[in-house]
């Protein structure tokens, strides 16, 4: 059978912005921002998104293109090199690792979702999301939502995913705008943006290097690169047209979802007097904005309208975690593309539900265990990209492209040579870190 692909640009353009824009930037984001001295982390965020995050993407898509493989087959075939093959299977821990814990946050969604009509979470926030947040409930939840991810990738490339992100991106983005200009008509609007926005060096509270490590973990995880799915994504490309731009383009439509998703959040949480928005961790966007609805006119239709935009923006990336496993089955395991998402949901059924009944396991998955994967599986994508591939990924950059060879060269210079130590040092910040004294706050956020 033909290798699946895209129909074209737009349907690989939105599968891929449907991976990058999720629950990062609705939920980890804004939180990271505020945590993290506003705009302060905000440009730092967005100086890495740039230099590291937005050619790393590339090093994926080039990476995919070249091979029409997944990261296993992908590695090994480009470089002639089992062990390079071996390396690739890290994205297959890392999609799992992502949908063990993600998964049990789409569940938390679906759970607001159907408890929005009723406003059932409406005069106790904090004690409903105490509830519901781990043990049956979240297990049940995280189920339905496995079950919603692996229906859509059941379908297949075009069928299935392709089908379903070009339904569902347009709905995100145009939700998120109208959402944004409802909330800023609330009182508490401005008081909100000023928050969000301000460059408040006095607010900095965390050191420099913190927020570093910080935005380097939130840029990898919010482009979804380190994981393989764009590595999985590109191999669906069949024709030749800019890769350069396509990365570009996820990377502005993400950021815009980010920021976006600011505007909608602050200002829902200043809407209630004395709410504390310095609240942080799982249950921020649960309590502090389920409250918010709670208390504005149609709060239970906005609420659900909310959350339903939530819902879809996490499916989009959680279907992008399941099929980096899953076309690793159908390439490299001769596996039906159905048995395949049997199996893995199978799998990810018990992991999900282990991290469903056990917050230290849920909180290191979200937390260093990811950052942890991202970073080491970019640090071998980029180091393959320009050391391996080399002059093939000089072609593949240039290919469907008006450039000449100088921006490429440019390219490889900066994912052979900056990005691997940069990556390496925050590893090694990182599991200091880990060893040393305090777990830093962003850790353990989503
Ligand atoms: N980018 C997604 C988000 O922001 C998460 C993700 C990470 C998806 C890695 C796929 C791979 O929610
Ligand atoms: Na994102």
């Amino acid at each position: 059978m033909a290798r699946e692909s895209w129909t074209g640009r737009i349907g690989f353009v939105l599968a891929a912005a449907g991976s990058a824009v999720g629950l990062g930037n609705l939920w980890r984001f804004p939180w990271m921002t505020a945590e993290n001295g506003g705009s302060a982390f905000l440009l730092v965020y967005l100086g890495i998104v740039l230099a590291v995050g937005v050619p790393g993407l590339l090093a994926e898509f080039v990476i995919g293109r070249r091979s029409q493989k997944s990261p296993v087959g992908a590695l090994r075939d480009l470089s002639g090199s089992r062990n390079w093959g071996h390396v690739g299977l890290l994205s297959v821990v890392a999609g799992l690792v992502l949908l063990s814990f993600y998964s049990v946050v789409g569940g938390w969604i679906l759970r607001y979702l159907v408890a929005s009509p009723t406003g059932a979470y409406f005069d106790n926030p904090g004690a409903y999301f105490g509830a519901i947040s781990f043990g049956p409930t979240a297990a049940a939840f995280h189920v339905l939502f496995l079950a919603l991810t692996a229906g859509v990738v059941y379908g297949g490339v075009r069928d299935g995913i392709e089908r379903a992100t070009t339904v569902m991106m347009p709905i995100v983005f145009l939700a998120l705008i109208g959402l944004s200009v409802w909330v800023s008509g609330l009182s508490g609007a401005s008081e909100a943006y000023t928050f969000y926005l301000s460059f408040d060096l006095d607010a900095i509270q965390a050191s420099f290097l913190d927020i570093v490590l910080a935005a380097a973990g939130q840029a990898l995880f919010t482009l979804s690169v380190g994981a393989g799915t764009m590595i999985t994504y590109a191999s669906y490309v069949a024709e030749d047209r800019s890769l350069p731009a396509d990365a570009t383009l996820v990377a502005v439509l993400n950021t815009a979802v980010g920021v976006l998703a600011g505007l909608v959040v602050f200002p829902l949480l200043f809407s209630t007097p004395g709410a504390d928005v310095e609240t942080s961790g799982p249950g921020a966007l649960f309590v502090g904005v389920a409250r918010a609805f709670s208390e504005l006119p149609v709060g239970r239709l906005a609420a659900f309208g909310f959350f339903a935009v939530v819902a879809l923006a996490a499916l989009s990336s959680s279907i992008s975690m399941l099929e980096i496993v899953v076309a690793y089955l159908v390439d490299e395991r001769d596996r039906s593309r159905q048995e395949a998402v049997v199996g893995v949901g199978a799998v990810v059924l018990v992991t999900g539900t282990a991290s469903a009944f056990t917050p230290e396991l849920f909180e290191a998955l979200a937390g260093p265990v990811v950052d942890f994967v991202l970073t080491t599986g970019l640090f071998a994508f980029v180091v393959f990209a320009a050391w391996v591939l080399g002059g093939d990924a000089i072609d593949e950059f240039v290919r469907g492209t008006q450039f000449s060879s100088g921006l490429a060269d440019a390219w490889r210079l900066l994912v052979g040579v900056v990005i691997p130590p940069f990556l390496a040092f925050t590893l090694l910040v990182g599991v200091f870190e880990l060893l040393g004294v305090t777990l830093p706050s962003w850790q353990l956020g989503l």
